[in-house]
């Protein structure tokens, strides 16, 4: 069943009832201050670094679920006998007469009401600030007057995110306020722990009104043994004034509000980040420096400023997605190729995999491969951004080519704990820069000076960053010729140097077994892949040496995946550390794995003598299902200590079986290439969530964005999705969709023209912004075709070959392709 419905033209996914069957979550902001917020108004908000600069507290795996953000509660009525309840329906679960959330870009509205009293909260970050604004009207649309008491809420965040879970010796001691509710203007609650030493920051909750009475302290605000669907201060109808000290700092407001019948009023809640700079510290021995919380709470002090900033927000996004734009009969495909999928994109961009509700916040830093690959996707949105985030990568990268696999987003330094040894990593790096090239025409940044393991005396051009990568696969070879993988490849989980015993080791960074033997076809796949790219930028920028002496690197590779890494009807995964098939029909599980045979062929390795289709034949066989392509088969029955993590999970989750959504759109791509347009086509759907809408109460994840996982037919569940947005899934269905499928594809000459598009799909229009000129691609299928290009014209001329050059006169240029 369905919970909602996309509202295209808003650009929003209406969500009509609050009890989705998980909490469906948008991310507010695009620069350095970001909140994650639920349907019911739940989640969290950090400055730059979700583990360390962490605002206010929330509780993942909590009981109820998504208990935590930033709520309002209302009190309707002068007396004893007043309704109290939460118009985001969480905490308290009340009963609305009207209930609906819209998630936009970058924005979320809720809208509720029970008993005649409306309710409309609008949240972002704006563009350029460091806060959060929460804007909330209420309306009487009763015919009597109404008294309503406004309790707003947030509980703060020890700032570091970890600590704050764990440390509580500390912890309920160091809480500190200060608050500032005068009878005029603006109040204000600081939550300044920790600034008396180290700190030179604090946060602020201020209302653009001033306040009846406030708290700051958790336990006078709910009562020490009720939850946050019962405060104590709400139902005695008055706040209690409290200072917080020590024990659990929080912030909530006290308004008391008449409405006369028909009566609307609006208040702007800012909830923001400010620093001082050392010496600026105080305003007086103990008291904070309040000037930036007070220029910031003056700059948005009434709703005509908070809707100025929404309208800057929204011609941000509407600018950055006229980028890529996409018109179709199939409207799921395109408002998920033109709106949501890019719209994730720019998520994984700006959160990499440290923030959702499935990714604490705590754990991990930005991937070295997970970046460069999410970078595929929002390349062409913010290109700019995209050589900043290659020069960050690429400076932590080792002098002989391997990567520390993550850094930290505050330090942009290699994270030590996790180290290096996934033998995939620097090739996604050529991966990236090729892809940036592609989209800017910018081989400027291959001259860039960047220092190796962050060392600037180790400083070498990019350049040099890509031929060491390029050779790190090739002189790390195993007894096939077949690059060795090292702690993992790009499945984390084929950890064939681990041999972990013991519980509660990372299967990742331990590697208890030196093998030098285990080597994997998919590192092959990948080089065969990006390798060619490589090739071309040395050709481009006058390295024809290295051009052959790479080409001849491709070629043994190619001819070592031939020779070692076809197994009769796929192709192989990888060797073990005793040197046996993974991945091989030898095998009693895990005979066949989706990965080498999808990448294989995008590399184009048996395209000629049909090795590939049959690849993908196989694929289809033994691993497609309902709900997209699972990972392998038959999934791992035991644990096998020679394998790993793999083999650590029941069958039919994550990468033991599951529908690995990251991969299916190497399939997809790979499809294309053999040109079957409707193979192609399908296994994009199946993976999509908007063709998964009404089927909401299995899938469970947001339907307007993709999982990492979607459950394998060896699950009990199949279908249901989990780990929905921080997912190299985004990136790689956006290429598979856009420059594969629809055909719309950078390359160093320009834009290739190659659409592999379903028979019955009649036709699709593509708006694609191409170094500095847009193209209108018009695409006339009336032929019925899958592949295959019977005219192209280019403002009204005849053009031949497919590869429109890159025109950069800031005009707009029409293509009409004809197929057939
Ligand atoms: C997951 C992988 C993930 C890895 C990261 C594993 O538990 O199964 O998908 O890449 O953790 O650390
Ligand atoms: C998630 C990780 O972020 C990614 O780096 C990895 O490739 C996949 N899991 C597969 O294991």
């Amino acid at each position: 069943m369905q919970y909602g419905f996309f509202d295209d033209n808003a650009r929003e996914y209406v969500i009509t009832r609050p009890d989705t069957p998980y909490p469906w979550i948008n991310y507010l902001g695009c620069e350095d201050f970001f909140g994650l917020f639920s349907n019911t108004s739940g989640g969290y908000c950090f400055y730059r670094d979700a583990k360390m600069l962490r605002l206010t507290r929330y509780r993942y795996n909590n009981v109820p679920t998504d208990t935590g953000g930033r709520y309002f509660y209302l009190r309707d009525g002068a007396d004893s006998s007043a309704d109290v309840w939460t118009p985001s329906w969480m905490p308290m679960k009340s009963k609305l007469d009207r209930y609906e959330c819209r998630h936009g870009m970058g924005y979320s509205r809720i809208s509720s009401a029970r008993n005649g009293l409306a309710f409309s909260q609008v949240s972002f970050v704006p563009l350029h600030d460091k806060c959060e604004i929460h804007k909330i009207t209420l309306t009487n649309e009763s015919n009597v007057d109404k008294y309503i008491d406004i309790f707003s809420f947030v509980e703060f965040c020890l700032w570091n995110a970890n600590d704050d879970m764990t440390n509580f010796q500390r912890n309920f001691s160091i809480g500190e306020v200060e608050i500032e509710c005068p009878p005029e203007g603006s109040s204000a609650i600081y939550h300044k722990t920790e600034y008396r030493e180290r700190r030179n920051h604090y946060a602020v909750w201020g209302v653009n009104v001033p306040v009846s009475g406030f708290d700051t302290d958790r336990q006078s605000f709910l009562g020490l043994y009720n939850g946050f669907d019962s405060p104590a201060a709400v139902f005695n109808g008055q706040a209690g004034d409290s200072v917080a000290s020590g024990w659990a700092p929080i912030g909530s407001h006290h308004i008391k509000v008449k409405l006369s019948a028909g009566e609307s009023k609006t208040y702007v809640f800012v909830l923001g980040y400010c620093e001082n700079p050392e010496d600026q510290k105080w305003e007086a021995q103990g008291k904070i420096n309040k000037k930036p919380a007070r220029d910031l709470l003056e700059k948005y002090r009434t709703p005509e400023a908070a809707d100025k900033a929404l309208a800057e927000l929204n011609v941000y996004w509407k600018n950055l997605l006229g980028k890529f734009t996409v018109e179709a009969d199939d409207k799921k495909m395109a408002r998920m190729a033109g709106v949501w999928n890019q719209y994730q994109c720019m998520v994984t961009f700006n959160m990499s995999r440290s923030a959702s509700y499935f990714e604490s916040g705590i754990g991990r830093g930005m991937g070295f491969r997970d970046s460069n690959q999410d970078l595929l996707g929002f390349v062409h949105l913010v290109p700019e951004r995209a050589r900043a985030r290659i020069l960050d990568i690429a400076a932590t990268q080792f002098p002989d080519g391997s990567a520390y696999h993550q850094y930290q987003p505050l330090t942009k330094r290699g994270n030590n704990e996790i180290g290096s040894g996934f033998n995939d990593d620097p090739l996604w790096l050529i991966c990236g820069v090729a892809a940036y090239i592609k989209e800017t025409g910018d081989y400027g940044i291959l001259e860039e000076k960047v220092p190796f393991d962050n060392n600037d005396e180790l400083a070498d051009t990019l350049f040099v960053h890509l031929l060491r990568s390029f050779y790190y696969p090739v002189t790390n070879t195993g007894p096939h010729g077949l690059p060795l993988i090292g702690r993992a490849d790009w499945n984390d989980c084929l950890n064939l140097n681990c041999f972990s015993k013991t519980p509660g080791e990372s299967f990742q960074t331990t590697a208890n077994y030196e093998s030098g033997v285990a080597e994997s076809v998919l590192i092959a796949a990948i080089f065969a892949f990006v390798g060619p790219d490589f090739a071309e930028i040395c050709r481009r920028t006058g390295r024809n040496d290295d051009a052959e002496r790479a080409e001849r690197a491709i070629a043994t590779m190619i001819e070592a995946v031939n020779k070692h890494g076809w197994d009769g009807n796929w192709f192989l995964r990888a060797y073990d550390a005793y040197g046996n098939k993974i991945g091989s029909n030898e095998c009693e599980d895990g005979k066949i794995y989706i990965e080498s045979n999808g990448f294989s062929v995008m590399a184009g390795i048996g395209i000629e003598d049909g090795r590939a289709a049959k690849a993908l034949d196989s694929v289809k066989e033994h691993l497609d299902t309902k709900y997209g392509i699972v990972l392998l088969q038959p999934a791992y029955k035991d644990y096998h200590i020679e394998l790993g993590e793999v083999s650590s999970y029941p069958p039919g989750y994550k990468e033991n079986a599951g529908i690995f959504c990251h991969n299916n759109p190497w399939v997809t791509i790979a499809e294309t290439r053999l040109g079957r347009g409707n193979r192609a086509f399908e296994t994009y759907a199946k993976i999509c969530p908007a063709y998964r809408e009404d089927d909401s109460s299995l899938r469970r994840m947001e339907p307007y964005v993709y999982a990492q996982m979607v459950a394998g037919k060896d699950a009990v569940r199949h279908g249901e999705a989990k780990n929905s947005w921080l997912t190299g899934t985004a990136a790689w269905t956006f290429v598979s969709i856009s420059q594969y499928i629809l055909g719309v594809r950078p390359v160093f000459d320009g834009l290739l023209i190659e659409p592999c598009i379903p028979s019955d799909m009649k036709g699709f229009t593509v708006t694609r912004h191409f170094r500095d000129a847009d193209y209108h691609i018009t695409v006339d299928n009336s032929a019925g075709k899958e592949k295959g290009i019977k005219s192209i014209t280019v403002d009204g001329n005849a053009h031949s070959g497919n590869v429109i050059p890159a025109f950069s006169d800031g005009k707009v240029h029409k293509i009409l392709v004809v197929m057939g």
